[in-house]
């Protein structure tokens, strides 16, 4: 009999097939058993009927416990009534293992329960459907920028310098010197940029966050283009696009886990071109009439975030913030050098930042006045200086946060179920 994946199931209706899985569930009427079981790409319901199997088959059923290992052979049936659409007719069981006193039980778990037991909560339905959302997030950042003449250039994880500032460095020992865990691959795909002119990475990064939130993971991973010659409003317009097309992508292919997650898809489909483009100063203004107080030139907090992205059904785009509140690297609007040629991504329904962009400094004598204002060890940089000493250009790019954009899209409270295994603050297990 031939083994068969769930997801390929209707292409064998009417077939007898071999699904090699687990038990996720079970429930019976005496003399119907019904089983569902998940194989990875999915679920299916197979029925047990007393007088299409031998008793052995059927006396099986008590032995079945949550997800033990089975191989359930059967004939595929199309029905409308079916979670999934289809149906399995059993004809034979193997156990193959059996799972004693499974802890991730049907009943309601907190999260302090079940994090520790991450390793074994990724079997739940929520967190499958989460995980192939992931998948599919991954797969559209790169098919993007790959039809869009990037290359895909690999930045290193261990670095001898920071890139978003000193305080959330992860330091680790680098033969007797100190190196630290990356936290962006910008300053690499500038270099890259200039050798290749359109570049991206896609990696992890790492911060010490050293406060809880529902938006701050220690490991996230980062999909990082930048591009020679291009503006700030060249970036704002590529961002614009990548989001769009994410969002259909993860509409075309995901569809059923979003209905899984209870997602409002409405609010996914009204995700079109043009985002709405408002400048620091008005959001600030916002803001303040929103009845948060904040004074110009401070940075948003999560609230402030949050208060800005539920006034939009689309995700606003935030630019030109004070200079001082944001990185060493980022050039100066030439009609106000109080502010950076900076721009921020909220994701609408209050989710908040997902991208961080901007023009980079280009000017030597201005970018090494500005690290020395930060007090940065010049000498670290010397390679990073070369870059406006030999063929100096405009150029811009900027990160989109994974998790975070994952958060959005599956409508998920917490950043720490969109990535398998979470590094949370002063946590990593397992
Ligand atoms: O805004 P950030 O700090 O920008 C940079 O790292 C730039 N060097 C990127 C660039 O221009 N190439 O981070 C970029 C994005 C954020 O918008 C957010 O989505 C995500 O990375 N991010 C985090 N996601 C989860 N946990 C954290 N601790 C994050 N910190 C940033
Ligand atoms: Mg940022």
């Amino acid at each position: 009999m031939k083994w068969v994946y769930i997801e390929e199931i209707a292409k064998h209706v009417g077939e007898d097939v071999e699904i090699r899985g687990w038990l996720f569930n079970k429930r019976s009427s005496g003399k119907i058993h019904f089983l569902i079981v998940r194989d990875g790409t999915g679920f299916i319901q197979a029925v047990v009927l007393k007088n299409e199997v031998s008793d052995e088959v059927f006396d099986l059923y008590d032995e079945l416990s949550q997800e033990s290992s089975i191989i359930v052979r059967g004939n595929v049936r199309e029905d409308k009534r079916a979670p999934g659409g289809f149906e399995l007719t059993v004809k034979d069981i193997k156990l193959i293992h059996k799972a004693i006193d499974y802890p991730i039980t049907k009943k309601e778990h907190g999260v302090g329960f079940l994090l520790p037991r991450r390793h074994l909560w990724l079997r739940s339905r929520k967190q499958w459907a989460l995980m192939r959302i992931r998948a599919e997030v991954e797969r559209a950042i790169i098919d993007f920028f790959d039809s869009h003449g990037f290359l895909r250039v690999d930045a290193p994880i261990l670095t001898p310098s920071a890139c978003e500032g000193t305080t959330t460095l992860f330091e680790t020992d680098y033969f007797g010197e100190p190196a630290y865990l990356s936290q962006s691959g910008q300053l690499y795909m500038e270099a890259a940029a200039m050798a290749f002119g359109k570049v991206y990475c896609f990696g992890p990064s790492f911060r010490a966050e050293k406060s809880k939130t529902r938006r701050h993971l220690m490991e996230f991973w980062q999909a990082e283009p930048e591009v020679a010659w291009a503006t700030l409003d060249d970036i704002m317009e590529l961002a614009e696009d990548l989001l769009v097309y994410i969002v259909e992508r993860v509409l075309e292919n995901r569809r059923n886990e979003l209905e899984i997650l209870e997602r409002d898809i409405s609010k996914l489909e009204n995700i079109k071109k043009p985002f709405p483009r408002i400048t620091y100063t008005e959001a600030v203004e916002r803001v303040n009439k929103a009845g948060l107080k904040m004074e110009w030139g401070e940075d948003f907090g999560g609230d402030e975030e949050t208060v800005l992205a539920q006034q939009f059904d689309k995700p606003v785009m935030v630019h030109r913030y004070p200079a001082k509140v944001k990185a060493f690297y980022m050039k100066r609007d030439p009609e106000n050098p109080e502010l950076a040629l900076c721009v921020d991504v909220l994701a609408p329904e209050g989710y908040g930042e997902i991208i961080g962009g901007s023009e980079r400094e280009d000017d030597y004598d201005r970018l090494l006045e500005r690290m020395k204002e930060e007090n940065m060890p010049i000498e670290d940089y010397e390679w990073y200086l070369d870059l406006r000493k030999y063929g100096s250009v405009p150029h811009s790019g900027f990160g989109i946060g994974l998790e975070r954009t994952i958060r959005w899209i599956a409508g998920i409270h917490h950043i720490r179920e969109t990535i398998p295994f979470p590094r949370l603050l002063e946590k990593i297990y397992p």
